[in-house]
């Protein structure tokens, strides 16, 4: 698989095989990953890749806090209140992922119930958590995304899916404390990986791409 097919090829995985990766596929993933270029080669990413027992406690404890009502309490600044295109793409990933699933825009408890998959994790075996020194900022969170989709890309070329996922670094307070991440560290957000369900629906949806000619300026 070369780099286009890479790209086309990766989509958000929603539901996944109960079937563990291997360590050693995973050493040699997240081996590749740490080519990911950063800022001054500052490498600001601290990743966490959580599985088994302690991936099923932080379920329970992640789940116990959302259905608990409480706010989140994200470590970075995420509230973001999209407008014009970016709101109207907004509405259009929610279309395609709720319409795979046959969710209808007005049924709120099912879209509700949705959204609360993201703190199972989508039933893969495996989370990712990327985390950070709080102080690093924009340019630290840049870093980790650029590392991020290296690592998104690295995962379908060995026939594994991922979803990343910003709604694991709303509640922070569990994964902090479970994974004994320091206070000056922050959970920016996290990605859930396995081997995608060939069966599923979730598994169908798909986004568009705006026009190149609406997104790149070409100058000379
Ligand atoms: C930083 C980031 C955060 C995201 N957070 C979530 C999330 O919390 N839950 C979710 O289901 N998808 C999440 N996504 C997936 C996006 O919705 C998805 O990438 C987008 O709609 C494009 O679809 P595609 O990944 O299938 O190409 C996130 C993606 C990124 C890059």
């Amino acid at each position: 698989m070369n780099v286009i097919e890479a790209l086309h090829a990766r989509v958000s995985v929603r539901a996944f095989l109960d079937q563990p990766i291997p360590a050693a596929t995973l050493q040699t993933i997240f081996a590749s990953a740490q080519q990911a270029p950063s800022n001054c080669n500052t490498q600001p990413w601290q990743t966490y890749v959580v599985s088994g027992a302690k991936r099923e406690e932080l379920k329970q404890r992640l789940l116990a806090l959302v259905t608990s009502g409480a706010e989140p309490n994200p470590d970075f600044d995420w509230k973001v209140y999209y407008e014009a295109e970016h709101k109207v793409r907004q509405y259009g990933a929610a279309n395609a992922l709720y319409s795979a699933i046959g969710i209808e825009r007005q049924d709120r408890q099912a879209r509700q119930q949705a959204m609360i998959r993201n703190w199972e994790f989508f039933d893969a075996p495996h989370v990712v958590f990327f985390t950070m020194e709080k102080y690093l900022n924009i340019m630290g969170a840049v870093d980790t995304g650029i590392y991020a989709q290296s690592l998104a890309l690295l995962l379908t070329e060995h026939g594994l899916g991922c979803c990343m996922q910003g709604a694991l670094g709303q509640y922070p307070d569990p994964i902090r404390e479970l994974l004994d991440i320091p206070p000056s560290r922050g959970v920016l957000f996290g990605m859930s990986i396995g081997y995608p369900d060939p069966d599923a629906i979730v598994n169908r949806a798909r986004t568009e791409r705006e026009e190149l000619g609406n997104a790149v300026t070409f100058v000379d």
